[in-house]
């Protein structure tokens, strides 16, 4: 892809930062941002509605045939269309969150996942965040960037995030359970785990702040399309 129109693939793990990251480089670079883990949580959503089991590959893939999914950038964030209602609301739920994670692991969801993602970034112009953007969706992306940081240390950023917005009493050794539970899943399923490309920037954020993070990630941009 062309350096005005470049590819910017962030990866990594559950609470590493990305979203938060992915929404800067793309303000910042006049970028669109797409968060293609909506994408799997909305197709979740509409799998758990349905009352189809999420290991019942051959039900997904026929849901899969009748479901439309949109990303609309806007200013928190993508808001998520499903069969053109807005369900951006309903995306982080826990059941959700843990229910993507496992219509994830299919590799004809994936399959048909990828493609979709594909087409939304063919013209280029894009930050797109994921788990396999890097890997998969996009080898060729202009400038990849694995985002990473210590489990306890995500863990408690994301127990932080959740504070008291909670209407249940959440224990921060649950929500760092979680996110172990998820990103075990992640890393070992057999299609497409996640983990960096060859040729991805790792920047480990265990030990820095936001806006250190958005800052070197921006570096590591201007550097890449500089060289293209
Ligand atoms: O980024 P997120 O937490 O919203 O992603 C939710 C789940 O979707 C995550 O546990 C794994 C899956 N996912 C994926 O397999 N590939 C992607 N490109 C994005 C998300």
């Amino acid at each position: 892809p062309k350096a005005n129109r470049p590819i910017i693939a962030i990866d990594g793990p559950a609470g590493a930062g990305k979203s938060t990251v992915a929404r800067h480089l793309a303000r910042y670079f006049g970028l669109l941002n797409l968060e293609t883990g909506a994408m799997y949580r909305a197709f979740a959503l509409k799998a758990m509605r349905a009352g189809i089991a999420l290991d019942d590959v051959s039900a997904l893939l026929a849901l899969s045939a009748q479901i439309s999914i949109r990303l609309v950038p806007a200013e928190g964030g993508n808001l998520v269309f499903l069969d053109d209602v807005d369900v951006t609301g309903q995306l982080r739920d826990q059941c959700v969150t843990d229910g993507a994670s496992r219509v994830s692991v299919h590799p004809p969801i994936r399959t048909w996942m990828v493609s979709l993602q594909q087409q939304l970034g063919a013209e280029g112009g894009v930050v797109m965040e994921g788990r396999d953007i890097g890997t998969v969706v996009f080898p060729h992306a202009n400038v990849k960037i694995f985002l990473d940081a210590a489990p306890e240390v995500r863990g408690m950023r994301r127990y932080e995030q959740m504070g008291s917005a909670q209407s249940v009493e959440v224990q921060p050794e649950a929500v760092v359970r979680e996110l172990r539970a998820r990103d075990e899943r992640d890393r070992n399923r057999a299609d497409s785990p996640l983990k960096a490309a060859e040729d991805a920037v790792i920047l480990d954020s265990t030990n820095l702040t936001l806006e250190q993070v958005v800052t070197r990630a921006e570096e590591i941009v201007q550097e890449k399309l500089a060289i293209a």
